[in-house]
């Protein structure tokens, strides 16, 4: 008797918890995902994963309709408390900000001229934001009217106007791989915020167990949105999804728990049928869920951050090349000289970089960037033999040295790092070995080891 009160009190207690104890995607989630844990080991992703280790350099833009004012991207819409929004109120702050798409008008928007200049770089692909946190489409969707192409956005009349289809094809005239950065989370979307609550923080404001209904149209809203991009636009490379607060009860941990806030929800969007769908017209399309782990995150994406040595998996460092993601007036741009450094550091480690810079309101990469990107081309065209298509090589990095190989292994290589305008020396020592050094380069000498 007293085991089946005991039974019956247990059945009773998922009722009289408050909200954000429950976790009611957990227990099916752990059942239907049980194999999402596992990482890929399909061959042709493996396969594509291996070829995109090779182009070790790419661009990624965070462009928006946040870049008219010149502030971080999304988050001053969001109202987690370490959110700097200059004393304005929120809610007129929030009005305000929503409505930058009846403004946005870049004018000076030339996708020909983002394209040459990464190009120039030696940049081998590109992820474009073609939607942030804040829910504004810069592509071609019919799922929203809060879009670039939509008529309440006075840039709809623009040849350019879907950016997302103009950028494509810019870069594709390149040979660069495509790759679309895409937020999981919209706060722009009623079913994601919905208007009835305050949204405290940057979660689903609504309880997914009471509203199992609302929680399934969102997860269609962004099924349909990712097929767009994923349907529309040709053979698409890497698919960067953003927003890791939304993620399967499996791979929520001590880490991540606290961005499901004060709710404390498991968000779980349904990756499996997403990645399905993504790769029906691109088979081996490389999906980056990121910070989720498993099968959708094909590699894995450190911000802001290079790892002190070789990883056992597939990675590629995000980098802002000033201090923002998005536009700001003065960034505080790193030197030429520290982004081939980081570059050098990053590739020796057996990682990629993705460089982020911040096109200002009118469509333009700022000027001491397009600088930085010519100069780092420069370095490149005479160097890039040690860093694309190589892989790492031990000691990877070891005081002013860089170590890379060949895939092959036939050709090792050392990249002596030179100190900002350090006139290169005429001979340096490696592992014991003397080289001579002919060229006279800039921030940084390539000897091939022998
Ligand atoms: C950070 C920022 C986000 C940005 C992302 C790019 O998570 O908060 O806005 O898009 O970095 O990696």
């Amino acid at each position: 008797m007293r085991k089946h009160l005991f039974a019956f009190a247990l059945m009773l207690t998922p009722l009289l918890l408050p909200a954000q104890d429950m976790k009611p995607f957990a227990a099916a989630s752990v059942r239907d995902y049980a194999d999402e844990q596992r990482d890929e080991t399909d061959p042709v992703i493996l396969k594509r994963l291996d070829e995109w280790q090779d182009l070790k350099f790419g661009f990624m833009a965070h462009w928006g309709i946040y870049s008219q004012w010149a502030t971080v991207e999304s988050w001053g819409l969001c109202s987690e408390p370490w959110i700097d929004r200059k004393d304005a109120p929120y809610d007129e702050y929030k009005r305000q900000y929503t409505a930058l798409n009846t403004t946005f008008n870049p004018k000076g928007f030339n996708p020909g001229k983002w394209a040459k200049a990464a190009a120039m770089a030696g940049m081998k692909y590109m992820v474009f934001t073609t939607k942030h946190h804040d829910g504004f489409c810069m592509y071609g969707t019919e799922e929203t009217s809060y879009s670039s192409v939509h008529s309440s956005c006075p840039f709809f009349k623009n040849k350019n106007c879907d950016i997302t289809r103009a950028l494509t094809d810019a870069f594709r005239q390149y040979n660069m791989w495509i790759g679309y950065y895409f937020s999981k989370p919209d706060w722009h979307c009623p079913d994601y915020w919905a208007p009835e609550w305050a949204t405290p923080d940057r979660n689903v404001n609504y309880s997914i167990a009471d509203k199992p209904d609302r929680w399934r149209r969102y997860c269609d809203f962004t099924y349909n949105q990712i097929r767009e991009l994923t349907h529309n636009y040709g053979d698409i490379d890497i698919l960067w999804l953003d927003g890791g607060w939304i993620r399967p009860a499996w791979s929520v941990n001590d880490e991540t728990r606290p961005w499901l806030g004060c709710s404390g929800q498991i968000q779980d969007i349904n990756m499996p049928r997403i990645a399905k769908m993504a790769r029906e017209n691109n088979p081996d399309l490389l999906i980056v869920d990121r910070s989720v782990g498993g099968k959708y995150e094909n590699y894995r994406t450190p911000e802001k951050q290079v790892p002190d040595t070789v990883l056992p998996y597939p990675w590629e460092t995000c980098m802002t090349m000033g201090d923002s993601w998005s536009y700001v007036h003065n960034d505080n741009y790193k030197s030429t000289n520290e982004l081939i450094h980081l570059l050098c550091d990053i590739v020796a480690k057996g990682g990629n970089l993705l460089l982020n810079v911040g096109p200002d309101a009118n469509g333009e990469i700022p000027a001491p960037c397009l600088k930085r990107m010519e100069e780092i081309g420069v370095w490149l065209k005479d160097n890039g033999y040690a860093i694309y298509g190589t892989r790492p090589l031990k000691p990877y990095a070891k005081d002013r040295v860089r170590y890379t190989q060949s895939k092959d292994g036939q050709h090792r290589y050392a990249i002596y790092l030179l100190d900002d305008g350090e006139v290169p020396p005429t001979r340096i020592e490696v592992d014991g070995l003397v080289y001579r050094i002919k060229k006279k380069t800039k921030h940084a000498v390539v000897v091939e080891l022998m």
